[in-house]
């Protein structure tokens, strides 16, 4: 049993490291952002709500994410331990989080904002399987074209420049605070996020219980 919480900003990994390590670990993934994505992809009433403060790169609001994830989490899959990515982004969904289910380990991953901008710029995704890939880092065997199932690959409404900059001022105003909430709790691992996917996993991997 491991229930985990990837903290950190926009680019930083936190999508391949939660697949990664709930891959490894038998651990229900539950990403708030691909939650979000496939509501306003099916256009149910919440994901159209959801859809324009995402396409402008700021948080949707509480009330509308706490639906999406309240389920989940509760979901007998996630009885056996959990990563979550992108929740909570802010003080008033920690305290949700925490009426919800205690936490082993929250992992911090950082980088420096130069780096997150050329992650975030690069990356493309499948609209079919979300696959995620980086033009230069991770670029797709053929050119422009999912690995698995041929699809052309996208780039997402909020990684165009503008977007990435709101989406990084609202990291620094409204999601930073909780380094010093969960520090304060003895939660908090800070992993730095440079280098290859296997490497940052290897730290991860070091900072966590067997
Ligand atoms: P969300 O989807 O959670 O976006 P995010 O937090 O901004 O994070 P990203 O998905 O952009 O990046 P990531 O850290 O997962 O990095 P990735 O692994 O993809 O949220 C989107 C929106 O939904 C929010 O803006 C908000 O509107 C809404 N939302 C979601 N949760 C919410 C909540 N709780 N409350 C309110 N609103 C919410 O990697 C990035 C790129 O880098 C990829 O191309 C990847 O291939 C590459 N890469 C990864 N690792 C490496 C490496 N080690 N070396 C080189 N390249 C790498």
């Amino acid at each position: 049993m491991l229930r985990v919480v990837f903290l950190g900003p926009p680019g930083v990994g936190k999508g391949t490291q939660a697949a990664r390590l709930a891959a490894e670990r038998h651990l229900v993934h539950l990403s708030t952002g691909d939650l979000l994505r496939a509501a306003v992809a099916a256009a149910t009433p919440l994901g159209r709500e959801a859809d324009g403060y995402m396409r402008a790169g700021r948080l949707v609001p509480d009330d509308l994410v706490q639906r999406i994830l309240a389920e989940r989490l509760a979901a007998p899959e996630a009885g056996n331990g959990f990563v979550l990515d992108g929740y909570p982004r802010n003080p008033a969904q920690a305290a949700r989080l925490e009426a919800m289910t205690p936490l082993d380990a929250v992992l911090l991953l950082e980088l420096p904002d130069a780096v997150l901008i050329e992650r975030l710029s690069g990356r493309r995704v499948c609209p079919t399987c979300h696959a995620v890939y980086h033009i230069t880092d991770r670029p797709p065997r053929i050119a422009g074209r999912c690995d698995r199932d041929g699809t052309e690959l996208v780039q997402r409404p909020d990684d165009r420049p503008e977007a990435i900059a709101t989406r990084l001022a609202v990291y620094t105003e409204q999601t930073a605070p909780l380094r010093d909430h969960y520090g304060a709790r003895g939660l908090l691992r800070a992993i730095p996020a440079d280098g290859s996917p296997d490497q940052v996993a290897a730290r991860i991997r070091a900072s966590l219980p067997g």
